[in-house]
């Protein structure tokens, strides 16, 4: 079986590069990664090129429809597609970049995939919803993209319920929420997560956008790119949108105080783009326990733990 993850050199991405080499239980795969490393790293996927048997990367761009084209020659079996550029606020700045990777490559991706029938998984994201108010968001809650970044997954969502309703195309979409854990970025282009533990570790102040009361619902990546994997094989998830979460949320207040207890080192900043800002946002993934038999693993604690670990030790 014939693998292609987009993206796969990235943060998301590499995890689940390594889970399917670890399961392996499909019978024997072959993955191909193509990432044209502008967010992800060769490093992130360093320990994966010795299997040269089960595993290759390719550097290109899921904008080059050329390379596109000579690459699905081979054929795949499956398409997991996390390529994208990810920054709400780049986004805002500059939403052509966004627009361009987020909605065009899927597109071409979307077009080389239907000459197959390949199985397309597209990654989506939480940032497609409206807010949360008095419960949990569930799938058919409503959506309200508030930056580029959201709009262009969205548009990248609709190709995809388009061509699985016009061509029959066997595709599905899954909107982890707000991912974390160890080989995310600590820069501007990280996580929260990530950017707060490594300003604690450096013991420099925690910044903190706006008054601090959004929150958020943090899922850990391992249970993420496990939540990827079981849906890239099931049968049912196929035509499905499909939410993963922890379950619960938490203000970026009490992540800071999590993640460094001494309350003075927090410093409050203006917000650089308040409307798109979403102000709750809490994952309900019903769907993903009783579809797939997935449940997020990891606490938030364990998750910052073994974050912490690793980016002492990278
Ligand atoms: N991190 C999160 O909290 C989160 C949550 C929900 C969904 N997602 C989605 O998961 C996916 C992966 O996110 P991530 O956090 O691992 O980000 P990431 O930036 O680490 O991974 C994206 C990868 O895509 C590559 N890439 C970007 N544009 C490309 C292009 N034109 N051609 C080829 N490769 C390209 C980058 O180099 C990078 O390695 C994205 O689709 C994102 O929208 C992320």
């Amino acid at each position: 079986m014939r693998v292609l993850v987009t993206g796969g050199a990235g943060f998301i991405g590499r995890w689940v590069v390594k889970q399917l080499l670890q399961k392996n239980v499909h019978g024997p795969l072959h993955i191909s990664v193509l990432d044209n490393l502008s967010n992800g790293s060769r490093k992130n996927i360093a320990e994966f090129e010795e299997e040269k048997e089960s595993f290759t990367f390719i550097q290109g761009d899921i904008r080059d429809r050329k390379l596109l084209q000579l690459l699905f020659k081979e054929g795949f079996d499956l398409l997991i597609h996390l390529a994208a550029s990810i920054n709400v606020q780049e986004s805002l700045l500059d939403p052509q970049e966004t627009f361009e990777n987020d909605v065009v490559g899927t597109f071409n991706l979307l077009e080389e995939a239907r000459k197959r029938n390949t199985r397309f998984v597209y990654i989506s994201t939480c940032m497609v919803y409206a807010r949360a108010e008095h419960k949990a968001i569930r799938e058919d809650d409503p959506l309200s993209p508030a930056s580029p970044y959201a709009g262009s997954k969205l548009a990248g969502e609709n190709l995809v319920e388009s061509y699985y309703r016009g061509y029959g195309l066997p595709a599905l979409i899954l909107r982890p929420f707000n991912t974390y854990g160890p080989f995310q970025k600590s820069n501007q282009e990280g996580g929260v997560v990530a950017i707060f533990i490594e300003k604690a570790l450096k013991g420099e102040e925690i910044p903190i956008f706006g008054d601090g009361e959004q929150t958020r619902d943090f899922l850990y990546v391992e249970d993420c790119a496990e939540f990827i994997v079981k849906a890239s094989f099931s049968e049912a998830a196929t035509g499905q949108v499909i939410n993963a979460g922890s379950g619960q949320d938490i203000t970026i207040n009490d992540l800071g105080r999590i993640v460094c207890p001494d309350e003075r080192k927090i410093r409050y900043l203006p917000h650089h783009h308040l409307q798109s800002e979403i102000k709750r946002l809490l994952c309900d993934s019903t769907k993903a326990k009783s579809l797939l038999g997935w449940g997020p693993g990891t606490s938030l604690k364990e998750g910052i733990a073994k974050t912490m670990d690793w980016m002492r030790t990278r």
